[in-house]
């Protein structure tokens, strides 16, 4: 994952939310060569095991020209979307309704983000075999300047985390996601990719919980992570445009976080161990104002080879082991239109969960 010398890298542009961030460089990384070579491997196995996060340039790069028009109509359905169509019927026009029956739509009215939320029943010789498969159009964020959205396909009731109590449902969710979005093949057929997770959780993965991406100019996602319960890591494949990343492991970032913070800040964040437990409280505007909104952070944080640059083909992966050793990570959008990625949350394809991967550690909760 080391920078190869003769490797140019242009300054990335980072805006986000109103706020310009600069210039920063990101980190040069080598496209994958052999998927199989030891060094390749064990560089990966380190990282995993480090929550660093691994960039895997090109990752999914020779399926793109297959996916090529369900990526475009994809990214079309977000616009139609934007233009306010509905997201029900655009979802079911692409769904073989002897699969997928109609089971309703809402609009969650407590949540100023949800633009829809589409039902389905999974159907298998006209018997239903799932209930309550769903998939969810949000905006990403609260704030108008970002216009980005995205779509999360899951089941049951959200509010009770049927997700992470139940895997029964979880495969007919994922066939949900791939029956709307075929486009899910370019990344879940990669054989080598998949490989190599499952090389690096130690079991065979599923690929669940998936969110399709729809990141607009001037939009992203703020610091945040996603160590959830039986969830392993996150496999995020860049299918159109490109995203700028930073991520880090949380011990890092909260050693960060002690260095910069200042008057107030600096009594609750003032040293890493201090800092780690402040980045639990995600109603902390003070240190949210740091993490996101400061500049001067931000280009602290890129030279220390924590920001990333995806082009379409790339793929990165965030391993988590627990709740204080796990990959955090933003994302900047980047280019002059929205662009489009999946985003998958990584699980053991079977329970009891099985961390006996390179990156096994105790869970610390
Ligand atoms: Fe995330």
């Amino acid at each position: 994952m080391k920078p190869p010398k003769s490797a140019r890298v242009r300054g990335l542009s980072l805006v986000r939310r109103g706020v310009r961030h600069g210039s920063v460089a990101p980190v040069a990384v080598e496209p994958v060569g052999r998927w199989s070579e030891p060094r390749f491997l064990a560089e990966c196995e380190r990282r995993w095991a480090g929550d660093l996060p691994i960039v895997l340039p090109g990752a999914v790069a020779p399926s793109l020209q297959r996916w090529r028009r369900e990526i475009e109509a994809a990214l079309d359905l977000f616009e139609r979307a934007r233009d306010g169509e509905s997201f029900e019927s655009m979802l079911h026009e692409r769904l073989d309704p002897r699969r997928f029956a109609a089971a309703g739509a809402t609009i969650d009215a407590g949540d100023t983000r949800e633009l829809e939320k589409v039902f389905v029943h999974a159907l298998s010789k006209r018997r239903t075999v799932a209930r309550d498969l769903y998939a969810k159009l949000s905006w990403i964020a609260h704030d108008e300047r970002d216009s980005s959205l995205r779509i999360r396909f899951s089941f049951g009731s959200e509010a009770l985390l049927d997700w992470q109590k139940e895997t029964r449902r979880a495969p007919w969710s994922e066939a949900f996601a791939a029956a709307a979005f075929p486009e899910c093949a370019a990344i879940t057929g990669r054989r080598p990719l998949v490989a190599l997770v499952e090389r690096l959780i130690g079991t065979a993965p599923r690929f669940s919980e998936r969110i399709i991406y729809n990141n607009a100019p001037g939009g992203g996602a703020h610091f945040h992570h996603d160590d959830e319960e039986h969830q392993l890591g996150v496999l995020f494949s860049q299918l159109e445009g490109e995203t700028a990343w930073f991520a880090l492991p949380k011990r890092q970032l909260a050693e960060f976080v002690a260095e910069f913070a200042r008057g107030s800040l600096a009594r609750r964040a003032g040293t890493a161990h201090k800092a780690l437990r402040a980045l639990d409280d995600t109603g902390d505007e003070e240190l949210s104002r740091l993490l996101n909104s400061t500049p001067q952070f931000t280009r602290a944080l890129a030279e220390v080879g924590t920001c990333f640059h995806l082009r379409a083909g790339d793929s990165i992966l965030l391993p988590t082991h627990g709740p204080d050793d796990t990959c955090w990570h933003a994302i900047y959008a980047l280019g002059a239109r929205p662009s489009f990625a999946h985003s998958y949350g990584i699980f053991a394809a079977r329970r009891p969960v099985k961390r006996s991967g390179p990156g096994a550690r105790a869970r610390t909760r």
